[in-house]
């Protein structure tokens, strides 16, 4: 089975699931709707979408770890729902933070909506998440697992504000080196997609030998996301977003970090000159970054590094010691997340 018709699968699901928190709450109605308009389920105008743009990979993740190890998967899916509307919180503050102006093709929140209300769309959303959890209830799960579930997700939304703190600091921020890096995209990507396997993993079972693969599988694989994430931020335009955003934004990604540490002293008194202006980079220069970037291949420095987190994250499956079809899905989803861009 291909990774678009996994996905396809879920999306109904997962959508129905995270639409019962919204049930009955429409007042103010604009408030809502700007978290309707960043899900994909009404445009510009307020009208209904046919099809979504977001992936849903996170809830379709936790749900095919639950139904490897324990099959129907309705005692997972308030869990599922609450992770991705934690990941669409983060995002609609996240493009806040990181002047974007489009997301999946369309205007960001902020942009289309103003800053102020974004803000408020975003905590509204963060709430809604926490609701959507205590819907665990609803389907008997045990109190203590429940609370057991709102730890992490706490802990993980800790996480992904250290990982933003830490990114928004870099564009300051010369010395970053890659150690530092990966403790940031640890914290902004990785953890909640930890957070979707070790989940999915824990309302199925106790084994915790079990869980611990599945948490680092997530892990892994998250941080080979966010790498990948990376490569298109500068080299694509895939996500919606314009091309070479990131270079524009002066953020420290894995490829102008390797590019930084490998220039010559020339070419980094240079890059280093450019990132400490005040102003926005000008054309010529994000072509020059760009350049640079090509002279030192940090484009396929930073292929061979997501690819080596893939590798570990596949080990642990090895490991897991189990086979079957929803756990092929996983891998084969993972690969697919991780290609999709070149
Ligand atoms: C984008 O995540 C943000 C990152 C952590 C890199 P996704 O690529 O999962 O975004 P959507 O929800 O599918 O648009
Ligand atoms: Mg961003
Ligand atoms: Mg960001």
């Amino acid at each position: 089975m291909n990774a678009e018709s996994i996905l396809e699968e879920h999306i109904d699901i997962i959508d129905r699931e995270i639409k019962k928190v919204f049930e009955s709450r429409d007042f103010p109605r604009e408030l809502y709707d700007m978290m309707k308009y960043h899900l994909g389920w009404v445009d510009e105008n307020l009208e209904p979408v046919e099809r979504y743009k977001g992936k849903r990979f996170r809830p379709t993740m936790c749900l095919l770890a639950y139904h490897s190890l324990a099959g129907v998967y309705n005692k997972a899916l308030p869990a599922a729902a609450s992770i991705e509307l934690i990941h669409n919180f983060s995002l609609i503050h996240d493009d806040i933070e990181d002047r974007d102006e489009t997301r999946r093709g369309k205007p960001t929140v902020w942009k289309h909506f103003g800053v102020e209300h974004a803000i408020n769309a975003g905590d509204g959303m963060h709430v809604l998440a926490n609701l959507a959890a205590l819907r665990l209830q609803e389907v008997d799960v045990a109190d203590a697992k429940i609370i057991d579930v709102l730890k992490i997700l706490s802990n993980t939304v800790m996480k992904l504000c250290e990982g933003q703190y830490l990114d928004m600091g870099f564009e300051n921020k010369m010395d970053v080196d890659i150690d530092l890096y990966l403790k940031m995209v640890y914290r902004k990507t990785a953890a909640l997609i930890e957070a979707s396997f070790w989940i999915g993993a824990m309302l199925a079972t106790d084994n915790k030998v079990k869980i611990r693969h599945f948490r680092r599988f997530g892990r892994n694989i998250g941080i080979a996301f966010q790498i990948v994430d990376d490569i298109i931020g500068i080299w694509s335009s895939k996500t919606g977003k314009p091309r070479a955003s990131d270079i524009r934004n002066k953020k420290k990604t894995l490829p102008v970090i390797y590019a930084i540490s490998k220039a010559s002293r020339e070419d980094r008194a240079f890059i280093q000159k450019i990132y400490s202006k005040k102003e926005l980079m000008s054309d010529k220069e994000v072509e020059k970054v760009l350049a640079l970037l090509e002279k030192v291949k940090a484009r396929e420095f930073s292929i061979e590094t997501a690819r080596k987190y893939e590798i570990s994250a596949l080990q642990e499956f090895d490991s897991l010691g189990i086979k079957n079809p929803s756990l092929e899905k996983i891998i084969s989803l993972s690969k697919f997340l991780i290609t999709r861009s070149y």
